[in-house]
C-alpha cells in the first residue's frame, strides 16, 4: 500500500447482498472502488451484528485492492491476530472501545497491518493527539456507528483540526457515514482523502447491474474533487 492524498472511494459491503459477497466485491472493484470497507460489528460495542474473522478471511481472495477492516467491537485485542490471519490490510479500532488504544495500535502494527483509529461523533480530535506516531489512518465517524443509511453529521471542524494535527505525517483521514455526492465535497475540502460509502454506492445497482455502482462511485469522486458530474 503506497501513501497518497488523492480521493479514494471505499464502498462499505454492509450495503451489499449478504448472500453474494464475492461477486459484490468483484463488481465494486471492477466499477472503480479504490478500497473495500468491511464493517465488523459485535452487538455489544454497537447495537448490530455482522460478521467475524472467518467471513473476512473468505472475502480476502476476492479483494484485489485494499481490504479496510473497521472493527466496531470491544474488546479488540483478543481478535487482532485473527484479523491479521484473515488478511486485513488496514485494521481500525475505536478509541472508545477500551482503555488501552495505544497498546492496541502497537499490536495491530506488530501483527503486520496498517493501524487505524476511529472516533465516534462525540469524541474530540484531541483523543488521538498522542497516537499519531502509531497510526496510519484516522476514521472520523459522521454517523453513530452500527447501521448503514443514516443521516450525515457534520464533523468538518473535527476533520480540519485533525488535518492540522497530522501535518506532513503519512496518515489518511477517512470519513464513514452518510457520504454521498452532497456531503463528499464538504469532507474532502476539510481534508479527508478516504471516503467510505455504503448506501450511496450500492443504491440502484446489483451484481446484474453493476454499472449503477460505477456511476455512483464516479459521482461521489467527482463531487469530492470539485467536479460535479
Ligand atoms: C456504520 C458503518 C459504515 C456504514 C456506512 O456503522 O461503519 O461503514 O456502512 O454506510 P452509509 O454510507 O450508508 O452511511
Ligand atoms: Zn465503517
Amino acid at each position: 500500500m503506497s501513501f497518497d492524498r488523492q480521493i479514494k472511494i471505499a464502498p462499505s459491503i454492509l450495503s451489499a447482498d449478504f448472500a453474494n459477497f464475492g461477486q459484490e466485491i468483484q463488481a465494486i472493484e471492477t466499477q472503480g472502488a479504490d478500497w473495500v470497507h468491511v464493517d465488523v460489528m459485535d452487538g455489544h460495542f454497537v447495537p448490530n451484528l455482522t460478521f467475524g474473522p472467518m467471513a473476512v478471511k473468505a472475502f480476502r481472495p476476492h479483494v484485489k485492492t485494499v481490504m479496510d477492516v473497521h472493527l466496531m467491537i470491544a474488546p479488540v485485542d483478543p481478535y487482532i491476530d485473527a484479523y491479521a490471519d484473515a488478511g486485513a490490510d488496514v485494521l481500525t479500532a475505536h478509541v472508545e472501545a477500551g482503555p488501552h488504544i495505544h497498546r492496541t495500535l502497537q499490536a495491530i502494527r506488530g501483527a503486520g497491518m496498517k493501524a487505524g483509529v476511529a472516533l465516534n461523533p462525540g469524541t474530540p480530535a484531541e483523543a488521538v493527539a498522542h497516537l499519531l506516531d502509531l497510526t496510519d489512518l484516522i476514521c472520523v465517524m459522521t454517523v453513530n456507528p452500527g447501521f448503514g443509511g443514516q443521516k450525515f453529521i457534520d464533523m468538518t471542524g473535527k476533520i480540519r483540526a485533525l488535518r492540522d494535527m497530522i501535518g506532513d505525517r503519512p496518515i489518511h483521514i477517512e470519513i464513514d457515514g452518510g457520504v454521498d455526492p452532497k456531503t463528499a465535497p464538504l469532507v474532502a475540502e476539510a481534508g479527508a482523502d478516504v471516503l467510505v460509502a455504503g448506501s450511496a454506492v450500492f443504491k440502484g445497482g446489483s451484481v446484474d447491474n453493476p454499472e449503477a455502482y460505477g456511476e455512483n462511485i464516479r459521482n461521489i469522486r467527482a463531487a469530492a474533487n470539485g467536479v460535479w458530474a
